[in-house]
């Protein structure tokens, strides 16, 4: 490691605040990709460049350039879209995109296959129903999460209220997103402060995640985000406050055991009228502590674990003139999604729909993105995409129930009857993630199937146990905090994950390396049979693997990389 700040950083530095070339490389059509520094700045503007790898080498052989195209990444706070925006980025999807809809792990939708000259009427599209995608992607803090459960309506608009406040107070300033994408006109630079009073020429060392739970659900994984808000309700069901947590993180690097997922920390609680400033003064110090040397060391994970959650809190403190009051007590009892109808507050009703993998298209017997157009079309309720990638339609009119639940039926839009495949997530990867070491969303569907054979005869089938599968370290689907995780390593081979907690508090810990297909199947078989003979009443399959000495139990941060590997059972 050096001192030396890494290239990104100069990067940004040197963009005029997040211009860069990217007017000029759009308008380059000479080819379909964009330059390289430009290619780390259009994240800022919730934009990858991608390439479709299953014809990278039928390219290469024909001398073609890659087959190159961009991924969008909507901003959508809470995941609370209307009909009008649905419907919006449905007719992107079909018209600029690949014609599928990818409801992601953290409440938006990324639209793939959009290649460089329908970038901008893409992001006019956007636009004009008043959505973004701006710090979707990039070194800033990301869309902000909050519990989509309808159930508990107050306390949900509250979280929701401060998942936008949050999220608009901490969007970048910088005009370069009008000015690039919408024609805007070109505003002369000034003073940092002026233009990025949070943020400052150089934003964050890293990406910053933020989310809000209401318990007892914690679909939004807050032990996984560098910043939590976990609402405390008094008896009444009303907020009183937020307890505050901090460092979580997920992204690690194969056999670098000084990168490791984290579970966040407890910082303590605060009201509601001092979250923005905690917020702020979490990320401005993030902003000046963070790493800017090593890109991998960069999060605020390892911020605190550097310097200490004690010595981190007394700086929050200070810069926020709040004084943080020690943590109330809570209780999650899972990250999953509630399938199906539930009634409201308000006397309206929620369909909470399954969809495999957050991928939306249309295919025979399941015209999936249609059945949504239809639903959207007659429904003015709102579409919120749950943490679990999966859709409510909610508030919706006595007089429209038996419609919408026949639509989603037709669709296969309900939930599965296996409890293995309920709980299952996926990132992309293959074709399109560029960093994918191994299949994910293409392969986990079957691999569930295969499970869900010997957990049937044991028993099994009906049990929650999560699983979540990546195509790469990176955890973008949060393997870590899943009962059964499994990382991609290389082509068709997995790192096996077990002994995390149902409720996702507790990480996983390495079971096994470098399994295929069948060794994946062979090694959890026997565990499955333990469980149905050996559980205890309520035991939950992650405690369970632990208990029964199968792997040991993670405690925090670098503990992840100790004690791995089966402790019992084979595994081959
Ligand atoms: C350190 C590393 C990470 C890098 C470099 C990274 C990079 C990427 C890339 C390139 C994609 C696009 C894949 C595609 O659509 O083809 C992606 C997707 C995504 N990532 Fe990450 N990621 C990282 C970690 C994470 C973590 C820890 C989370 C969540 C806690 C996350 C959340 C997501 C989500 C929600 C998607 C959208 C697709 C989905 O739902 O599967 N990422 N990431
Ligand atoms: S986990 Fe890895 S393979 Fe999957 S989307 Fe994230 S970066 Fe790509």
């Amino acid at each position: 490691m050096t001192d030396e700040v890494s290239r990104n950083e100069r990067i940004k530095e040197a963009s005029n605040y997040l211009r860069g070339t990217l007017a000029e490389g759009l308008a380059e059509e000479i080819t379909g990709s964009i330059v390289e520094d430009d290619q780390q700045l259009v994240k800022f503007h919730g934009m990858y460049l991608q390439d479709d790898r299953d014809l990278r080498s039928e390219r290469t052989r024909k001398k073609m350039e890659k087959a190159f195209s961009f991924m969008i990444r909507v901003r959508i706070s809470g995941g609370v879209l209307s009909p009008a925006q649905w419907l919006a980025l449905d007719e992107i999807a079909r018209v600029y995109g690949n014609g599928t809809m990818k409801l992601t792990t953290r409440q938006t939708v990324q639209l793939h296959g959009i290649i460089k000259s329908n970038l901008k009427a893409t992001m006019k599209s956007i636009d004009d129903v008043l959505l973004n995608s701006i710090a979707a992607c990039g070194d800033v803090n990301r869309n902000v999460m909050s519990n989509p459960n309808p159930d508990q309506s107050r306390a949900h608009a509250a979280a929701l209220d401060l998942a936008r406040i949050l999220s608009d107070h901490l969007t970048p300033r910088t005009p370069a997103y009008r000015e690039i994408w919408l024609d805007g006109e070109r505003i002369a630079g000034g003073e940092d402060e002026v233009i990025e009073p949070i943020y400052g020429k150089t934003y964050l060392p890293r990406k910053f995640k933020i989310v809000l739970a209401v318990p007892p659900s914690n679909d939004v994984d807050i032990f996984a985000h560098d910043l939590g808000f976990i609402a405390i309700l008094d008896a009444a069901g009303e907020v009183t406050g937020w307890n505050v947590t901090v460092g979580g993180g997920m992204g690690m690097n194969h056999g670098e055991p000084d990168t490791y997922p984290r579970t966040a920390d407890l910082m303590g609680f605060c009201e509601t009228r001092d979250a923005v400033a905690i917020a702020e003064a979490v990320v401005t110090v993030q902003r000046d502590w963070g790493d800017r040397t090593n890109r991998k060391h960069a999060r605020l994970k390892y911020t605190i674990e550097d310097r200490g959650l004690d010595f981190f809190r007394a700086e929050v403190v200070r810069r926020s003139g709040v004084l943080l009051q020690p943590a109330k007590p809570f209780k999650f009892t899972s990250t999953g999604d509630r399938y199906g109808w539930s009634e409201g507050d308000n006397g309206r009703a929620h369909l909470t729909l399954f969809v495999q993998n957050g991928r939306l298209f249309d295919r025979p017997g399941a015209m999936q993105m249609s059945a949504l157009r239809r639903i959207a079309q007659s429904h003015d309720g709102d579409f919120r995409i749950t943490p679990n990638q999966h859709l409510i339609i909610a508030n919706i009119p006595t007089e429209k129930q038996k419609e919408i639940h026949w639509i989603a039926v037709a669709s296969g839009l309900l939930a599965p009857w296996s409890g293995l495949r309920r709980n299952s997530m996926v990132c992309v990867a293959l074709p399109t993630c560029g960093l994918a070491l191994a299949e994910s969303e293409r392969y986990l569907p079957d691999l569930v199937t295969a499970l869900d054979e010997r957990l049937a005869a044991h028993g099994l089938a009906a049990d929650d146990i999560v699983i979540r599968m990546t195509g790469c370290p990176n955890g973008c689907a949060r393997p870590y905090l899943a009962e059964i995780g499994l990382v991609g390593k290389g082509p068709g081979r997995y790192n096996l994950y077990l002994g995390a907690a149902f409720d996702g508090s507790r990480l996983s810990k390495l079971y096994a390396e470098d399994l295929a297909h069948d060794g994946i199947v062979a090694a959890l078989d026997p565990m499955f049979a333990a469980y149905a003979a050996e559980r205890q009443k309520g035991e939950r399959f992650g405690d369970f693997a632990i208990r029964a000495g199968f792997v040991a139990a993670t405690g925090n941060g670098r503990d992840f990389h100790a004690n791995t590997g089966a402790q019992r059972g084979t595994a081959r």
